[in-house]
Parts: structure tokens; sequence; C-alpha cells
């Protein structure tokens, strides 16, 4: 009789976990079929998808995370906030149409590596400007030097001065005009991400902030929406806040 009890608890015990991790793993090939459904859904996906093979053009010969591995060395500095990864073009379609970019607003890649995300936004929407900013030199010239490129292969998206790179810390840069904010914030450490929250904190109010893997806690910022999404390492959670006072 002993037995019989054991056992039915230990067949119930392993149902309520199977429907546990059916309920809150994500698996990698369902996110990939949402991806594909989405793009699918987007009315102009002919020309998303033609946008994504040249946008690997761009970036054929370039091996960002190198860079980053022999900047770090020649700085000294192997700080986990510098580990690198970085958005995929599709994914990072999906997560930009999440905070409905509006004509001539101002978008901020906060900590932005090679430059996809700032080169991306420019060709997803009609931004007036799209900002990057980097602490590395080798990544942020990297970055730079692709606008020639980036020129030629989207010559009818290209506008002087509305895409620009700037080699700084975060940390001193102003952000006031921003309407749009990405911080692929995965590996910043405790101690730079509160930094970033007091900062954040004085953004103007509509302000719309994507963060890749941490939260804004913060009474002035709202969640919009939380998703897992693609990121050159793999599945993410994504959030986006909006600054509501
Ligand atoms: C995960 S990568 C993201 C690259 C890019 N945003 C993307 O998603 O494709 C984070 C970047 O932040 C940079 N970074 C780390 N701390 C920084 C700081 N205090 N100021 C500026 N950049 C910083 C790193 O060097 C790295 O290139």
């Amino acid at each position: 009789m002993n037995h019989l009890i054991f056992l039915l608890a230990i067949i119930s015990l392993t149902i309520l976990i199977v429907i546990w991790l059916k309920n809150h793993l994500h698996t990698s090939s369902q996110e990939k079929s949402e991806l594909a459904i989405w793009l699918s859904q987007q009315a102009n996906q002919q020309q998303m998808i033609q946008n994504a093979i040249q946008f690997s053009t761009l970036y054929q010969s370039i091996n960002s995370q190198a860079i980053s591995v022999q900047e770090r060395k020649r700085l000294n500095r192997d700080d986990d906030v510098f580990i690198y990864g970085e958005i995929d073009f599709i994914s990072f379609a999906k997560i930009l149409a999440l905070v409905s970019p509006k004509s001539g607003e101002i978008f901020y890649d906060l900590g932005s590596g090679a430059g996809k995300a700032v080169y991306a936004a420019a060709i997803l929407y009609d931004f007036s400007k799209t900002v990057g900013v980097e602490l590395l030199p080798g990544l942020h010239d990297v970055a730079q030097s692709l606008c020639d490129t980036f020129q030629k292969l989207f010559q009818s998206l290209f506008v002087k001065d509305r895409i620009v790179f700037i080699n700084a810390d975060i940390l001193h840069v102003d952000l006031s005009i921003a309407n749009v904010i990405f911080i692929n914030a995965t590996c910043f450490n405790y101690t730079l991400w509160q930094k970033i929250l007091s900062k954040i904190a004085n953004l103007k109010i509509g302000t719309r902030v994507i963060v890749v893997s941490k939260k804004v806690n913060h009474s002035a910022y709202q969640l919009i929406s939380e998703s897992f999404e693609w990121m050159s390492w793999g599945l993410s959670v994504v959030r986006v806040y909006q600054k509501i006072s």
C-alpha cells in the first residue's frame, strides 16, 4: 500500500514538473517559429528580407567579437560589462516594432558595439537620428568606418549626420533628446546598471526604453511589454518601458 502511495506521489510530481516546464520554459524552436510568423505577417516582408541580406553584406567582413576581445586586452579591461554580443536584424525589427517609432524621432543605442542596432534602426524606421555610444575605441571605429559602405548599400536611406557614433561612456552622454533608447544590458553589472537607472530617471516623459535582460524598477517607468527575442547568443528577455512621469 505504502509503495502504491509513493508511486502515485512520484507520478503526480512528475506531471506537475512537466506542466510547469511547459508553461515556463520558452523553447528555441517555439521562438524561432514565432519570429517567422511575425515576419510573414509584415506587409513589407519582402523589403525586410532584402534589407536583412544587405545588412549581412554590411557586416560580412567584421568580427565584432574578436575586436572586442582584442580591445579589452589592449586596454587591460577584463570586466564582464564588456563581454560582447549583438542583435539579429529580423529579431531587432520585431523588437523595434514594439515601440512604434514615429517619423523624426531619435534613437540611441547605449553600448553600441560595432553599430548593428544603430544601422538597423536607420534602415527600419524614419528616425531623424540614430546614435550609438560605445566605450571601446576599436568597436566605435569599426561602427563609424561602416558608414561609407552603408551609404553605398542603402543609398536612399543615407542622410548626412543621420547616423552618429560617440566614443564615450554611456554615463557621460546627454540623452535629453532621445525618444527611443536601446540597452543590450545582459552583461552590465549591478553598479553600472544602477547608474544607468539613475541617469534614465531624468529622461523626458514618453521616452521608450528597450532593455535586454535587465529590469527598470523605477516608479517613473511603466512596463509596456516583456518577450523572449533572439540575440547573437540565443534567446533573451526583452522588456520595453515608457517614461510616464
Ligand atoms: C552586449 S554589447 C551590445 C552591442 C550592440 N548594442 C548590439 O546589441 O548589437 C554591449 C556593449 O556595451 C559596451 N559597453 C560596456 N560598458 C559601457 C559603457 N560604460 N559605456 C559605453 N559602452 C559600454 C561594450 O563594450 C559592448 O560593446
